[in-house]
């Protein structure tokens, strides 16, 4: 299962992917009357948009934390599901799959896509954008920079992390496998300056950084990353678009 998030936090912070998510939206391009996806809904903030689009939403994600915020967040008829995407089980299909900001965490595209496939009926279509190749490439040689650098070091130095920043090409030929058809996928440059920067960065760039750490260097390390890099603080996010189709 995926980590716990500061979802409480991220509902505060998370700008940048509402911002993100409204072209993602629009590519979906949906009549009104589907039941749709939505895949790693996190605090239920993007969900609230797609829901004005579509009839139904079954949002999914695989932090408690987030699901719970959710639930509290969205209508009641939104079923929130805390389910792992390499897990993936619906008890009925949907008409459409909808992601934003969520597969570069999930370690396994083949199982991912498998089972996206899998609850879609014939038709369907997945739409979905998350961090692709070379994504916070510069923001992730700063924190290694600082991780390598005592106290952080015994913790930080040597790890890779957890994130799959996959390429066009690869994806393409994942979604392939998986049985979908129409497949196209891009990366687009998306640098952002986001508000309330340390809050930002200890609950989505550098959450999993702070989880290695011990409670007390935590705000230590977030606040030195920030302050190492440029100001003000820009992430240089490359966003990896998919859009692919389970054939009828
Ligand atoms: C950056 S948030 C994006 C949330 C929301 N889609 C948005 O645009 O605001 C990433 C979300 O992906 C979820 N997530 C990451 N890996 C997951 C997995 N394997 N299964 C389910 N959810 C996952 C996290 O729990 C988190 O809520």
């Amino acid at each position: 299962m995926t980590r716990d998030w500061d979802a409480t936090t991220y509902d505060r912070v998370s700008g940048p992917q509402v911002e993100m998510a409204r072209a993602v939206l629009d590519r979906l391009d949906l009549r009104g009357d589907e039941t749709v996806l939505d895949a790693g809904c996190g605090s239920g903030r993007v969900t609230r948009m797609l829901l004005e689009r579509c009839a139904r939403v079954i949002a999914v994600d695989g932090s408690e934390s987030m699901v719970e915020e959710a639930r509290a967040a969205l209508p009641a008829d939104v079923t929130v599901l805390h389910q792992d995407l390499q897990e993936l089980h619906l008890d009925e299909s949907v008409d459409a799959a909808f992601s934003n900001a969520v597969f570069h965490w999930v370690p396994d595209h083949a199982l991912l896509f498998g089972r996206i496939f899998g609850v879609l009926r014939p038709g369907g279509r997945l739409v979905a954008q998350c961090g692709g190749k070379g994504n916070v490439e510069r923001f992730h040689a700063v924190a290694r920079e600082v991780g390598a650098q005592p106290p952080f070091a015994q913790y930080l130095e040597a790890w890779e992390g957890p994130w799959n920043f996959a390429d066009p090409e690869d994806t393409a030929m994942r979604l392939e496998e998986a049985g979908f058809t129409h497949v196209e996928t891009w990366l687009a440059d998306r640098p952002v300056v986001p508000e309330f920067t340390e809050d930002y960065l200890r609950t989505v760039c550098l959450g999993n950084h702070v989880d290695r750490l011990p409670e007390e260097l935590r705000d230590e390390y977030v606040t030195a990353v920030a302050e190492r890099c440029a100001q003000p603080v820009e992430l240089d996010y490359v966003r990896l678009n998919i859009e692919a189709t389970r054939p009828a």
